[in-house]
């Protein structure tokens, strides 16, 4: 048995921390001594194929006390060394065991998972300080065995430096699998030796929009383009190889393909002229099912099986409209060769063909959740993004899955509030909500649990064009993941999470992460009783406090203390901030709140909103917060395809001089003021006493920069029935033309 050895030094400090691995280990037990680890000389690797963790050992364990280190190599002593041990009884996913004695350290595992038990000591290492570490057992191993981040290059692109260091991040945190999603309409970006067009055009679109100026479009008039090379493709496959991560590359058919059609117009089904897309969406122009297309498809497979060894290999499968199809001789005629029934047949006979092929190659072929429709291709497995709906189809008909539902794992979402977070492309998925999440579908047979194999974060860089701002929008969310598909379910807890993302996020900074901070950000409930409107501060950080103003000042280390529920007696702005150790942490909270006369009005006989657009309830009419522009879903409740209508009863007879109603006007987001507002008004002794009906050309023309519509009421009144009716349809020129709009209210106020 060879044996090597690396002579360590290591500095001397006085701190024991208690452990804060994150993904927490399945078990650890502490003991009463602590090692020094000045005492650590050496660095024993008991099999020779484990030498290839010495570089990694270097890299990953030694920066943490690079001032005075230095390796040399020895003959092995029994004591005062890292030991490195395979021990094939060790047979859970991903199972490793690592002690820490007084005077030694000992790692088990198998060849792959001493690599995760290195992750695990170089954070305990982190914490030491330099110093001491407690004496503990850790006995550890995965949940799942798909725990995966994807990144999409195309969209912006990102160098080699970068996915390098996006995969350190990944190992660090014990993921095993990197989505490269490398095509798409906005850039082809992985070299093709059979097809080079496929880069020397397809690499480059002409402009970049600007923002989220679709309509009008507005570009940066800045060419912008990447690709990799097949030689740096294999150099990033190997560095994550090394580090235990597969490499899943993502080739998109027969959707998301116009930077192909773009290099070889053929590939199409009008054959014109095509270049690669400047703004974001989802294009009518996708792949024919003409023999070519197939030719070519397996000519660009053969070359990424080449270069990827992963088991499975994504075709994408996504967002591919069948107009084009429906309109193409060589499709139709292919839809009635092959007896299929209509486009949706067809596409699944084009994704079946290439499951198929990868299978006389040994590979697997996994696809965004539209390949169910039209039936899904025999052996293939299933990435679930738009719900869980789509995973569990799959696993019932026992396919392999891979969760990554929008609202949970779309990690280009907001992860904070909007007014303070960067512009982002929707959504609002929380470092909470990712900690609670659990791939296991609730309404899954228990007997069909194993065909998930785990989940995976998706950052989709539409809106994000640095390197740190990917950091920025995966991180800490990434961490919680990595607790999700890691650690036991029962261990998990999101206080204790917090926790130890503290002291992780100095980890973080020494490595140049960045990350967001809207963990610490205060949230806010708010209710209108009879009493009057309340508004309640809370964070999930302990040992936090939240201090406040109320006079629209930021808040200091010296502002009140948030105790308890607050009574907001008079329209005012309330400002918020956590503060640790009298540090503030996270974003300022600030919110406007206008006292009004049908705060604390009882709401009844109401349509309730959409439930994508529902989430404070139906008395966020009534909470004396106007919503704001960019909108928030929290403000705001939505209508669609109903009228918003409802009976509001008031706890007295008041004299009312006026109403406010808060409507959102976003035509990008098929939001638009009504149709018609009706209002009835009833004295104390239920007669109706008058009615007001305003039509679309008085809204419009009435709505003013407050986002309202006033209505002059001068009335003694007790109750009201109010009705808004959606704009029937969107007018031509613009986005959803055609279609019903929606209809966005936030407050009713009364004056
Ligand atoms: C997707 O987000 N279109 C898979
Ligand atoms: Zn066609």
């Amino acid at each position: 048995m060879k044996k090597i050895a690396i002579l360590l030094f290591f500095s001397i400090a006085k701190i024991v921390i208690a452990q804060t691995i994150i993904p927490k280990p399945v078990s650890i037990v502490l003991q009463k001594d602590s090692l020094s680890l000045q005492n650590i000389t050496q660095i024993i690797v008991s099999d020779s194929i484990l030498l290839s963790y010495n570089e990694f050992i270097d890299s990953s364990l030694l920066p943490n006390y690079s001032a005075t280190n230095s390796i040399v190599f020895d003959t092995a002593l029994p004591l005062s060394t890292i030991s490195l041990k395979i021990n094939s009884a060790l047979t859970q996913q991903d199972e490793y065991v690592l002690r820490i004695n007084k005077e030694s350290i000992e790692i088990e595992g198998t060849q792959k998972s001493i690599f995760y038990a290195i992750m695990s000591l170089n954070q305990l290492l982190f914490y030491a300080k330099n110093d001491k570490v407690a004496c503990q057992i850790i006995h550890d191993y995965a949940a799942f065995t798909w725990r995966g981040m994807h990144l999409d290059v195309v969209r912006h692109f990102f160098p080699v430096s970068f996915i390098k260091k996006y995969i350190d991040i990944l190992a660090l945190h014990k993921m095993n699998t990197f989505h490269w999603h490398l095509t798409d309409d906005q850039g082809w970006r992985i070299e093709i030796k059979k097809y080079p067009k496929l880069t020397q055009i397809g690499s480059t679109r002409s402009e970049t929009m600007l923002e989220k100026h679709f309509d009008p479009f507005q570009g940066d008039h800045t060419p912008y383009g990447g690709f990799y090379t097949q030689e740096e493709i294999k150099e990033v496959v190997s560095y994550a190889e090394k580090r235990q991560i597969v490499v899943v590359p993502e080739i998109e058919m027969p959707g998301h393909s116009i930077a192909a059609l773009s290099a070889y117009p053929y590939l199409s089904c009008t054959k014109s002229n095509f270049t690669p897309r400047t703004s974001w969406g989802v294009s009518d122009d996708i792949f024919c099912t003409n023999d070519s297309v197939f030719h070519f498809i397996y000519d660009v497979l053969d070359e990424v099986i080449a270069l990827f060894p992963s088991s499975y290999i994504h075709i994408g499968g996504d967002e591919a409209p069948k107009i084009r199809w429906k309109q193409c001789k060589v499709c139709q005629q292919n839809i009635k060769n092959h007896n299929l029934k209509d486009e949706h047949e067809l596409q699944s006979f084009f994704i079946s063909k290439i499951d198929s092929f990868l299978n006389t190659k040994q590979r697997k072929l996994i696809g965004w959740d539209e390949i169910l429709e039209g039936g899904l291709a025999q052996h293939a497995a299933v990435m679930s993004w738009r719900g869980e709906q789509g995973g569990i189809q799959a696993a019932t008909t026992n396919h392999a899955v891979v969760m990554c539902p929008g609202s949970h794992c779309y990690f280009d979402h907001y992860q904070g509030n909007q007014k303070t977070e960067p512009l982002a492309i929707g959504g609002y998925t929380t470092l909470k909500k990712v900690y609670d999440y659990n791939p296991i579908p609730k309404d899954l047979p228990q007997d069909k649990e194993k065909y998930i194999l785990g989940a995976q974060g998706n950052v989709w860089t539409e809106y994000i064009q640095t390197q740190e701002h990917v950091m920025y929008m995966a991180m800490p969310r990434l961490c919680a993941l990595s607790e999700v598909l890691w650690s036991p379910k029962s261990n998990r807890n999101y206080s204790n999470f917090t926790e130890r993302l503290i002291p992780h996020f100095e980890l973080l900074n020494k490595k140049n992460i960045r990350y967001a901070n809207a963990m610490f950000d205060v949230q806010s409930y708010t209710k209108g009783k009879k009493t009057g409107l309340f508004v309640e501060l809370l964070n999930d950080i302990k040992n936090s406090e939240i201090r406040f103003t109320a006079d629209s000042t930021i808040p200091t280390s010296t502002s009140k203390i948030y105790t308890n529920v607050l009574p907001i007696q008079k329209s005012s702005t309330i400002k918020a901030q956590t503060f640790i150790k009298h540090q503030p942490k996270g974003a300022v909270f600030s919110q406007d709140y206008f006292i009004h006369k049908a705060i604390g009005a009882k709401i009844e006989n109401y349509i309730a909103p959409s439930e994508s657009y529902n989430q404070g309830g139906i008395y966020t009419l009534t909470d004396g917060i106007v919503g704001n522009v960019p909108w928030t879903s929290k403000e705001w409740l939505g209508w669609y395809e109903s009228d918003m209508s409802l009976t509001m009863h008031l706890n007295e007879t008041k004299d009312i001089f006026q109403m406010q109603c808060a409507f959102l006007k976003a035509a990008e987001s098929w939001i638009h003021l009504p149709e018609e507002v009706e209002v009835r008004f009833y004295n104390e002794k239920d007669e109706l006493i008058n009615t007001k009906i305003i039509h679309a050309k008085e809204i419009e023309r009435q709505y003013d920069e407050n986002k309202s519509l006033w209505i002059d009421v001068n009335l003694k009144i007790k109750k009201i029935n109010f009705r808004a009716k959606p704009l029937n349809k969107i007018p031509a020129g613009m986005p959803g033309s055609g279609l019903s709009a929606w209809l966005f209210c936030s407050e009713i106020a009364l004056l």
